[in-house]
């Protein structure tokens, strides 16, 4: 390839696309440049944490149930998903085992580890007891216990502070999704917030960028927000009857708007921390423009025509979604080609709407344009959707 003299010139992360993309769809895997992953998160990143948190305290979980898993691993995992999420994708394309979550089985995290709760919050808890907000996520598991949990980890990893640096160097981190239970529990609890609010979200997931790179951590990911205003469960919890709150998508405006909003600080803060730490390669996931694609033209996506905002595994309303009950629980059923759907339980996405995700972020917004060699040429636009 005529690119080749330039390799070695440019960042290390620049060289994903490539690498991802010489090796795509090869049973073996490229040269292990990344040897583990580590993410934190909610359940758009959760592998297993939950499950094990709530199994002694809930009785029936949804996502300890069929059809959870059924597609891919034919078990439910603990994922929020009918099989794999982004990271599964993202860690096969290294050549990775997939990430195993911290409070599971696998005992040698080596290879990495997934600190992502369902329902974990950027903020910490004491943030919302202070503001009165009661409705919040029923474990200590916001984005600072994850990062203690990190903590607690490292010393089986490495031994000396610069062992450690070296150690994180060859390391992949996905600091998200998160965010997003922060807007649904003070939605939930009625109370107005302000854009202080949302400032504040973000500074949460930019203090944890800044502490994993302070560990050495040279490769990091953010994911912003999806489109929230698309989101099954907040079309029907905040249902208007007015149409001009919806856009020609059958969206919620207002929510989307916050989503917006929330990236454009994110995308921000990575933008900041770039100047910071020159020597780190941080990058934004867009996850929004991507749900919008897969609305604006599904059948260009493999989704069905009419799949867009109906639910795969629910039960009945206008959107084959019902809280009361919800995929997971007795009552709800899959449709019976969840490929077809970009929407698989009214809140999480389907493993073929991840996997195209995941491919975007690795190969370029949505494999539609050539990233990497936008790269070369020294576009360096944070708003790529890319690992780049
Ligand atoms: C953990 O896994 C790594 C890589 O698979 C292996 O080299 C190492 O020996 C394992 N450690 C333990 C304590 O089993
Ligand atoms: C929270 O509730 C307590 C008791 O009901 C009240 O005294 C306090 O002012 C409230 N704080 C906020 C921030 O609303
Ligand atoms: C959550 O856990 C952290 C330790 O990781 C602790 O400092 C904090 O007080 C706990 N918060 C609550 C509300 O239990
Ligand atoms: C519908 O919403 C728009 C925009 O918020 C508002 O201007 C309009 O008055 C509303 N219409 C009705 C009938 O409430």
């Amino acid at each position: 390839m005529e690119h080749h003299s330039a390799l070695r010139h440019i960042s290390f992360l620049l060289l994903l696309p490539l690498l991802a993309s010489m090796h795509y769809g090869q049973a073996n895997p490229g040269p292990r440049l990344i040897h583990s992953i580590f993410s934190f998160g909610d359940s758009y990143a959760d592998t297993g944490n939950f499950v094990k948190l709530a199994a002694p305290v809930f009785p029936v979980i949804p996502f300890s149930n069929l059809p959870y898993g059924e597609t891919f691993f034919g078990r439910p995992t603990g994922r929020a998903s009918n099989g794999r999420i982004i990271m599964d994708f993202i860690a096969d394309e290294f050549g990775l085992p997939f990430v195993p979550p911290i409070l599971g089985e696998e005992t040698n995290f080596t290879h990495g580890a997934n600190f992502a709760v369902v329902g974990a919050t950027a903020l910490d808890l004491a943030y919302f007891h202070e503001k009165n907000i009661t409705s919040v996520p029923p474990f200590n598991s916001s984005l600072s216990v994850q990062l203690d949990w990190f903590q607690n980890l490292k010393p089986t990893l490495c031994s000396t502070p610069q062992g450690c640096r070296d150690y994180f160097r060859g390391s992949l981190f996905f600091m998200g999704e998160i965010g997003g239970n922060d807007y649904t529990f003070i939605m939930a609890s009625g109370k107005t917030f302000g854009l202080v609010y949302v400032r504040d979200v973000v500074q949460a997931i930019s203090d944890g960028v800044e502490q994993l790179v302070k560990e050495g951590g040279r490769n990091v990911v953010v994911p912003g927000q999806p489109p929230m205003g698309c989101i099954p469960i907040v079309l029907t919890l905040y249902a208007s009857p007015n149409k001009t709150h919806y856009d020609r998508r059958g969206c919620l405006i207002k929510y989307n708007a916050l989503a917006r909003y929330h990236n454009r600080l994110l995308v921000a803060a990575v933008y900041r921390l770039r100047i910071k730490y020159p020597e780190a390669k941080i990058v934004y996931g867009d996850y929004y423009t991507p749900v919008i694609e897969f609305l604006n033209e599904p059948t260009r996506y493999g989704f069905s025509a009419s799949s867009g905002l109906q639910v795969c595994c629910g039960a009945g309303g206008p959107y084959n979604y019902d809280m009361t009950v919800a995929c997971g629980f007795p009552g709800a059923s899959a449709c019976t080609n969840p490929d077809t759907h970009i929407n698989w339980d009214g809140i999480h996405l389907t493993e073929s709407a991840y996997r195209l995700i995941a491919t975007g972020w690795l190969l370029g917004p949505l494999r539609t344009s050539a990233p990497i060699l936008e790269a070369m040429s020294g576009s360096q636009d944070l708003k790529t959707s890319s690992i780049l």
